[in-house]
């Protein structure tokens, strides 16, 4: 495998390979900034003992999926430690030699650990500037077994994000009008999918002709992103693309993903987005995809496919087979939701 982190390590690199050329859209306005706007949602009001405090955050909750895809979550409980501590032992993984990676280079889509390059470099035709570790913590846990003290950190990290995620779900179900539990039941949370990535993306000498990785929205539910405080992250809102500056500390970047879409029927719908690159620093990001079990079949919630919001319900899936398809082939913007489309 050639890691990006390698060919950018190479002496005089002035130019990127032409396989990297990744031209934007010229009819696309540049991106720009919208950071104070991002709503913030305060984790610990979703426990609050004050029914009015939760019904308000429930309130921001819906408004934030429903017109932004996309949030800050504060107060979440995960000890800050942790989050570092997770940044830095990702960040030793990297930094391990190539011949001490081999060994974790992926073989499958559903392979529990997967240290690859690009998207999918099988299927990819223009290659993204990102290597990337892929591990599924949960229903099994799975990590790899160095550096050293990974697999502590990750195993805690793991059962914290999922905790915060069956709060923001739970939350989310509320928003919805479902009874509060209706995710964490109907889609089997207990034994729902989680996969841990962290996304690597070396200085580039061209950030303009690159890109990181290309529009796309995420299978899933929920997905958590931290990173170490290099920008880079942008995502569309309403139709233009929008910087999300580095966030409050101490705090995740949610974003609504597929799955989500599905289940509310359109109504929380998946946010695009597309991780740009820079000449001068790394840029690490952590991102935790949490879905629904593998074998729970995905569909919108009965009592949301109304008169009005029939037309656009989901044919039925595994989460399995979702997963299959959008990790199995080359990263189209949203296009694999619209493979599921009735
Ligand atoms: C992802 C992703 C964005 C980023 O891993 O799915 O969108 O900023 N990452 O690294
Ligand atoms: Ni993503």
């Amino acid at each position: 495998m050639n890691s990006v982190k390698s060919l950018a390590e190479s002496p005089d690199l002035l130019r990127i390979p032409s396989i990297y050329t990744y031209s934007v859209n010229s009819t696309e306005s540049p991106a720009s900034d919208l950071q104070n706007a991002i709503p913030t949602i305060d984790f610990a009001l979703l426990t609050s003992a004050d029914p009015d405090l939760r019904s308000q955050v429930i309130q921001e909750l819906d408004i934030a999926c429903k017109d932004w895809g996309f949030f800050q979550v504060i107060n979440h409980g995960v000890p800050e430690s942790l989050m570092g501590m997770v940044i830095e032992k990702s960040v030793e993984f990297f930094d391990m030699s190539d011949e001490e990676k081999k060994e974790f280079e992926e073989k499958g889509v559903l392979d529990p650990i997967r240290y690859g390059t690009s998207f999918n470099s099988q299927k990819d035709e223009i290659f993204y500037w990102r290597d990337f570790l892929k591990v599924i913590v949960h229903p099994e846990f799975n990590c790899p077994n160095k550096p050293l003290g990974f697999r502590e950190v990750l195993l805690e990290y793991s059962k914290r994000t999922r905790e915060v995620v069956k709060g923001l779900l739970n939350g989310i179900s509320t928003s919805l009008g479902l009874d509060p539990s209706y995710v964490e039941k109907t889609w089997k949370l207990e034994s729902g999918l989680q996969v841990f990535v962290v996304n690597l993306y070396p200085p580039c000498p061209q950030p303009e002709l690159a890109i990181g990785l290309p529009p796309h929205s995420d299978h899933g539910l929920l997905t958590l992103l931290i990173n170490n405080g290099v920008d880079g992250l942008q995502i569309k809102l309403k139709g233009k693309w929008v910087n999300v500056n580095n966030n409050l500390p101490n705090s995740f970047l949610v974003n609504t993903a597929d799955q989500l879409q599905i289940l509310s029927n359109r109504k929380y719908q998946s946010v695009e987005h597309r991780a740009t690159l820079n000449s001068a620093v790394t840029r690490l990001s952590v991102v935790v995809v949490n879905g629904p079990a593998l074998d729970a079949v995905v569909e919108p919630a009965h009592t949301l496919v109304t008169k009005e919001r029939c037309p656009s319900a989901y044919i039925p899936m595994k989460y399995e087979e979702y997963l299959k398809m959008q990790q199995g082939n080359r990263i189209v913007g949203k296009t694999c939701l619209d493979k599921v489309r009735l």
